[in-house]
């Protein structure tokens, strides 16, 4: 199966408007440096597309000047590789867009958010909290890039992972604001067969702290236990914290949070709305620190 590949937004436009008029398109952002779960949204937006097109673009502006933009793993080839082999109902993915930095940002791009120029996306009320606190122009990243890549693709559907659910509750709420006409699907976190959650930076972890790291979903399963024997906020957050000892485990936060609003949960989970309950946690080996996220959904 050849795919094609397109490095300009004009290439993948003039594509775009060969495909038949009601014929639906359906789309997969990433960064690269692909694993089963990414693989696992290719294949469901195959299944329920006429035709599907994946991105690879490291997005610049969801870095911050002190974050991994230089080091983020590349793998283009083994990745183009691995879109090759899918194949779900008889056809496959048709096309990858992997545009330069300075096709996806005209005016430019510099990690440093006061001298940045041009226009950006923010989504009000959602990226402040959670992620949005360690990593505070994190989702206004997220949200311009994936704003010019739905421009650029012209998709009927999108599909995201449960992984980076912020991200999730974020570009909903950009896309029903901004009255963009895309739907966001959000499939179910694909794990190792230890529990730890894939990521692309599960490769900067040596194999012991790799299969340490499990423990993170350990803690959140432990949290869980503790919600279905009725815990309050207090007793869940408790349980996963002290499953969480361990000297290579830093935790950044642990949030119990509401599924919309992602306001922090008081008292008892309202189990007609559920909540989500998400962990980062630094994992220090030999002077390195990686940052790795996970949730789970209670309901
Ligand atoms: P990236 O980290 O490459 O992830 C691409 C998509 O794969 C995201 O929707 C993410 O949630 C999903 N994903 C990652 N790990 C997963 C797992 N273990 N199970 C299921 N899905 C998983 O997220 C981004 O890129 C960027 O922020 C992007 C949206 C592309 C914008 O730059």
């Amino acid at each position: 199966m050849t795919i094609q590949v397109f490095r300009t937004v004009r290439e993948l436009r003039q594509w775009r408007r060969s495909l038949p008029f009601e014929d639906s398109l359906g789309f997969v952002p990433t960064m690269g440096a692909l694993h089963d779960g990414h693989i696992s949204l290719v294949s469901k937006c195959l299944e329920e597309n006429d035709h599907t097109v994946v991105s690879i673009f490291v997005n610049p502006s969801q870095f911050a000047p002190n974050e991994d933009l230089n080091s983020y793993p590349r793998t283009f080839p083994q990745d183009l590789e691995r879109l090759q082999e899918i194949m779900v109902n008889g056809h496959g993915v048709d096309a990858i867009f992997a545009p330069t930095v300075p096709e996806m940002y005209p005016s430019g791009i510099t990690l440093q958010v006061e001298e940045q120029k041009g226009a950006f996306v923010s989504v009000l009320g959602l990226s402040e909290q959670l992620e949005g606190k360690t990593r505070p122009n994190f989702f206004r990243g997220v949200a311009t890039v994936v704003t010019k890549l739905f421009n650029a693709v012209g998709c009927d559907k999108a599909y995201f992972g449960q992984k980076d659910i912020q991200q999730t509750v974020v570009l909903k709420r950009m896309v029903r604001d901004l009255l963009m006409p895309v739907e966001i699907v959000v499939l179910p976190i694909v794990r190792e067969d230890s529990g730890l959650a894939m990521s692309s930076r599960n490769t900067y972890l040596s194999a012991g702290l790799r299969s340490k790291s499990s423990d993170i979903y350990l803690a959140l399963n432990k949290g869980k236990e503790q919600y279905h024997k009725g815990g309050d906020r207090d007793s869940i957050l408790k349980a996963v914290l002290d499953t969480l000892t361990d000297d290579s485990f830093q935790v950044d936060y642990v949030s119990l949070a509401d599924p919309v609003e992602l306001q922090e949960v008081v008292g008892s989970v309202d189990k007609t709305t559920g909540a989500i309950l998400s962990i980062a946690v630094y994992v220090k080996e030999d002077g390195r620190t990686t940052r790795l996220i996970d949730n789970v959904i209670l309901q």
